[in-house]
This record gives structure tokens, sequence and C-alpha cells, in this order.
């Protein structure tokens, strides 16, 4: 197969439940524009879809807190993540919404396809149900003791303690989180994809990706070798797309199975917009000609490597993704961003102070491409001022200032180049090839220094050239030196378009060029495209220096949560029952002995009591053991067993007990202690 000519490009869909902070740019959205908005500067034929995620559980549960219906509240996301977005210089060829009716009614034809080429299998089971919300719950809705680390508010699909994944009917005293009520079981169906029988072409499918990151490899083989369960697709409940069959009215289609469609839906949207209503098919339906490349967060790869390739490949007829660029988490100062309690640094609130390039670069710089990353204020503030405003900045600002004062503001005349004014044509050339290919292969890092290496270069070229001596000593050099640094303006402005899309357009404006940047095309970088005399517009600065006062005033903001989360997290340690430590001296007062029952027999009017007779070496004593559930008399006599020889005498329901034996519990059982070879009795154990 060829070359593949068409890009089809997706980041995930951002849930409309909150705002957009920094962790989701480095996932997602970043990488993705990076790579739409160089694709279309390499003329490619691009369509980059998005959009919010506007069903699913925690959507009605925000809902209800504020009061609330879940269309007012993903209305409001909706606006402010798309808003947001825009600011941060997303390219977007359409932001779509999963509520819109185009949405519904692309997953529930994708459904019925899928149904009625038996890749879905009705069945019934038990859930939770509310008697007094008269609802079903879906699995956040149950709340109850975690059965692993007693945790007592434990999610039902997991404990956020010790994050471990449940089942609803795991948790120990199950509560309805709306009303708290223990909610009953009951039975209830739901539409199953059949992934098992989707597992073999899914695996020879993957087997090909050999170009696909590790993370995402690794993530897919051990599902394999766990193997493919089928899936409950369908949810009791009313906020989502109706599953579209009679018998299932009352039901939606879980959110993850229908917000994957979401691209394909705002591909379709798009589509019409354009007033082109079947464009959308030249990109999803021509899998020999078009690459689909999903970038997403880690969080999000099951989804998009193995349940909606498995839909795609059920369905028919789709291309299924090239490559799933997944990104790892990005942490914050050093510790993990928790978004519910506010330690996190939000787009919209950033924007206010500081521009969409500082953060684009930053980000890209530090991409949590093979492992986690950390955004760091004081980072920010030196990729800002040493990067961005002395290397790059400097550069452009010097030229512009130069060609100004000396030249009129004309671009003065190239005269003939020597081998280091030929040197740095050439490293133009092999930068944009380096940079292109970093790009290509998904490795924005690197793609990022690279193109931060030409502003270097140029920076190291003015210098090395010293105009401010040629002119006098040299003016042919000196307007040759200049008219190169316009030319390395102008590539860098196009270089640097998918990482630094406002600036970008701002340095085309002061080199007053027609168009936009993005309509160049990459190839133009290297040429020397700026005519002798062309007149240079207004000097801006591209990148004021951030002082650290106001640095310091964000650290201090993060850290101040940051000791909060802290100080919860040491009480809870606190709480949990201080270890009561005992001296060994303390320990050797208790006598604990070898003890052989000699004798057995259950007291009656007390069911769970045996009274025993124990040969403790040099006497016999008398026991009361509430062991009469777990062991039959007969079974006893003649076992060696530990007790504790020196316990206060005892009445138990009438019968002296003169000792205590040892025996342990797993909730259910009580098993004795005994010893693990023979024993006389009477010895002192230590
Ligand atoms: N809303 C999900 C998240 O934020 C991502 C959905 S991606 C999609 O984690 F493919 F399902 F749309
Ligand atoms: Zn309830």
């Amino acid at each position: 197969m060829g070359e593949k000519k068409k890009y089809l490009i997706t980041s995930a869909l951002p849930y409309a439940n909150g705002p957009i902070h920094l962790g989701h740019l480095a996932g997602a959205y970043l990488p993705g524009d990076i790579y739409a908005r160089y694709c279309r500067l390499k003329k490619r034929d691009v369509v980059y879809v998005c959009g919010t995620d506007e069903h699913g559980v925690p959507i009605t549960i925000t809902a209800e807190k504020l009061g609330k219906t879940p269309q007012e509240v993903v209305d409001y996301y909706y606006q402010d993540i798309k808003s947001s977005f825009e600011k941060f210089g997303m390219s977007f060829d359409n932001f779509s919404r999963t509520s819109l009716p185009i949405h519904h009614q692309t997953a529930q034809e994708f459904f019925l396809t899928l149904y009625q080429k038996g890749y879905m299998e009705k069945k019934s089971l038990q859930q939770f149900y509310c008697e007094h919300d008269r609802m079903f719950l879906a699995d956040r809705y149950v709340e109850g003791t975690c059965p692993y680390c007693g945790y007592p508010e434990a999610r039902g699909d997991q404990c956020e303690k010790c994050g471990k994944w449940l089942e609803p009917t795991q948790l120990i005293e199950p509560k309805c989180k709306i009303c708290g009520n223990k909610p009953i079981l009951k039975e209830t169906t739901h539409y199953f994809l059949k992934l098992s029988k989707l597992q073999k072409p899914l695996e020879s499918w993957i087997a090909t990706k050999t170009h696909w990151r590790e993370n995402v490899i690794n993530f897919c083989k051990n599902w394999f070798k766990e193997g493919l369960e089928d899936r409950a697709i369908t949810r009791d409940l009313r906020w989502g797309v109706p599953v579209p069959l009679e018998d299932a009215r009352d039901k939606v289609l879980y959110v993850w199975f229908e917000a994957p469609i979401g691209y394909i839906s705002s591909t379709r949207e798009w589509a019409e917009k354009i007033g082109q209503p079947d464009r959308w098919k030249d990109y999803w339906m021509d899998p020999d000609n078009t690459k689909l490349v999903h970038f997403i967060g880690k969080d999000n790869i099951i989804f998009h490597a193995i349940i909606f390739p498995a839909m795609l490949i059920g369905h028919g007829g789709y291309v299924l993704p090239d490559d799933v660029p997944a990104n790892e988490f990005l942490n914050l100062e050093g510790r993990k961003l928790s978004t519910s309690r506010n330690y996190a640094v939000w787009l919209n609130e950033f924007l206010e102070k500081y521009d969409a390039d500082s953060l684009r670069y930053c980000l890209a710089i530090n991409m949590p491409e093979t492992r986690d990353a950390d955004f760091s204020w004081r980072d920010f503030q030196a990729r800002h001022n040493n990067e961005l405003a002395d290397i790059l900045g400097n550069f452009v600002n010097r030229t512009f200032t130069f060609v100004k004062k000396y030249y009129n503001g004309r671009v003065p005349a190239r005269g003939s180049l020597d081998s280091m004014d030929q040197e740095l044509i050439q490293q133009m050339a092999k930068i944009r090839d380096q940079v292109g290919h970093f790009i290509d292969t998904f490795q924005f890092k690197e793609a990022t220094r690279r193109f931060m290496d030409l502003a270097r270069l140029a920076n190291k070229y003015f210098n090395d050239r010293e105009p401010w001596r040629t002119r006098k000593e040299n003016p042919e050099a000196c307007a040759t030196t200049l008219n190169l640094c316009v030319q390395t303006t102008y590539s860098l402005a196009i270089l640097m378009n998918p990482f630094l899309p406002f600036t970008s357009q701002k340095i085309w404006q002061m080199l007053q060029l027609k168009g936009r940047p993005e309509d160049a095309g990459w190839d133009q970088i290297g040429e020397l495209a700026i005519p002798d005399g062309h007149p240079l517009g207004d000097v801006t600065i591209l990148f004021r220096k951030i002082e650290d006062a106001v640095i310091e005033a964000e650290i201090e903001k993060l850290q101040k949560i940051a000791a909060e989360l802290e100080a919860e997290k040491q009480q809870r340690l606190e709480e949990k029952e201080p270890p009561a430590y005992i001296s060994i001296e303390a320990f050797r007062k208790v006598e604990l002995k070898t003890a052989r029952i000699l004798k057995a027999e259950r007291i009656p009017g007390a069911d769970r009591l045996l009274k025993l007779q124990v040969d403790l070496g040099d006497e016999t004593r008398q026991l009361v053991a509430g062991i009469a559930q777990h062991y039959t008399p007969e079974e006893l006599i003649g076992k060696t067993i530990i007790v504790v020889a020196n316990l206060e005498p005892a009445k138990i329901r009438g019968v002296e007990s003169q000792g205590m034996l040892l025996a342990v519990s797993d909730g259910e059982r009580l098993t004795l202690l005994t010893t693990d070879r023979d024993v006389p009795p009477g010895k002192p154990v230590s």
C-alpha cells in the first residue's frame, strides 16, 4: 500500500463536566494540534475533529449537585471548553457535541448495524435498584465499604482509597448515592457487545501495528492475554443516547460505546457545514487512502486501541486507526493533579495572564510522551524568558531593529554568499526535515527542541557576522547578513507555526506578507522568499519577560493547596489507630502454653460454647470456648492447642473457664492454633 493521502485526526472528546486544565492539553490536545497544523502545512488533505463528550453518569451527578439539568451543565461547559480551546489556538475543523441529534442518529445507526450483524447479545443480570428513587443504579451511584481495604466510601466501580476495581455487589453495606437507602438486587436486561467474537480479527490487526508506542502495544497484549469479555453497552439511565430498540426503550447506550462514534458524527457535521453532506465518507469509508490518528491520554487506551476498533471491525467499511499515540500524565510541581481539590492549572485562568504560545512551547518541550512529565512554574518562566524571549524573540527583534534603523525598514540586497551564509541556508532545510520527521513520528518534544535550534543558530549567525561592525567596514556583507536574517525569520515563522501559531502570525504581519503563514507551505522553509527592498512592518515585542514575583505567587497558591492535601493525608493516617506497642516484658507476662484436649462436651442452652478439659502438663484445666459451630467435640479430642494459662478465671454462662485458647477467624470460620509438630503438653510458647 502506498502513502495514504487523507488524514483524519482526532483528539479525545473532553467531558462537558468541567473546564480544561493543563493535563488535558499535554495529553490529547496540543499534540493533536501540532500534528494537524503540520499536516496542513505539508499540504495534506486533513480533517481534524473533536467535540464534547456530553453523556455519562458523572455529568448527571454534577447536575444534581448544582441543582441543574444535565443539559444545562453540558451547555455551559461546551461553551467554556470551546472558547478556551480557541484561545489556546486549537485548529479543529469541527468541534461538535455528543448531545446533538446528528450524533444520536449516528450512534443509533452504528448500534443497529452491529446488532443486525450479530455482534450484540441480550442478557439478563442482577443489578442494584433503589426503590426510593425508582431507578437502577449505575456503578458510580452505589457506595459502600470496600471489601479489600475497609474504606467506607468506596464507589461501585472502584475504591478510590486502595484503587481496586470493584463490582457494586462486592461492596459491604451498599448505599444509594442519591438518597442513602439500601438498594435491592433486581433483574434487568442489557445488550452486550460480543468482544469475544471480535478478539481474533482485532489481534491480527494489532499485530501489524509494530510502529505503535510501546505503552499502547503492551497494554493491548495484556488485554488479549486475559481474553476479551463481552461488555454490557447499554445502561438503565435517562441521560444519554436512547437504545434504538423497542425492547429497550428506557435504556441508553453506554457512554463509552457512543462517545468514540462522536468522531464520526463530528466529521458528518463538518461535512454538512461545508455543504457536502457525504464528504465524511471520503475519510471514514476509504480505508485504503485514509490515515486515522487518535490523540489521547493513557487512561483512554482501551477504548481507542481495542473497543472502538473492534466496533469498527464489526460494523465493517470503516477505516481503522493507523496510530493511537497515547500520552502519559502531566503532574504539577511534582504532584498529581487533583481537579476536585483545585490542585490544577486551569486553561481559562492561565490565558488571562500569560500567552497561549508560551504555554504551548513549555508543554510541547515537556510532553509526557514516554513517561509522566511535570509542569513547574519555574520551568515555565525559564522557557519563556530564556528561550522564547532571549533566543527567538531576541533574534527577530534585533533583525527588525537593525533593518529599520540602518536600511530604512527595507530588506537590504543580498550579495554573494560565503560558506557561513550557505551553511545557514542549509541548516534551515536540514532542521525543516528533522522537525518534520519528528512530528510525523509523534516525537513532539524532540521536534520542539529542533525548531528552537534554528532560532539558536540564527542568533549565533547574527553574532558571528557582527553586522554592527561590517556595516562600516564591508557594507555588502552587512546587507547580505541582514537579508539572510530576514529570510530566516520568514522560515522560522512557518517552522514555528505548528507550535506557536500566534507568534507565527505576528511575525507574518511584521514581515508584511499577504495571507497567513498557515497557507505558506512547509516546503517554503529554507526558501529565500523575501525580495530585496521588501518593506518591513512595525517591530513588536514578541515575548515580555515574566517577573519572579508573578511566578512566586503562582507557586504559593499551589503550595497552599498541597499543604492542605498533605495535612489531610497526615490526619487520615493518625485517625487510623496509632500502633499500640507493648514491651517485650509486657508480652512475657502472658503465659502461653501447649495443652492437650482430653475431653470436650456441649453446654446445654449455649449452642456456641464447648466445655473442654485440657492437660497442661502438671495439671488439668477446664476451659469454655466459643467454638461449637466450628468443631464437633469428637474431632477435638487429642489435639494439642495453645492456651493463655495465666488468664484470670471467669464464669461463662455459669461455667468456670480457667484460661483461654487461641484461634484465628477469617470472618466466617474459626480455626484453632495447634502445633506444627508433636509437642508434649505444658510447654511454654514464646
Ligand atoms: N471523555 C473522555 C475523557 O475525557 C474521552 C472520550 S474519548 C471518546 O476521558 F473517544 F470516547 F470520545
Ligand atoms: Zn436511592
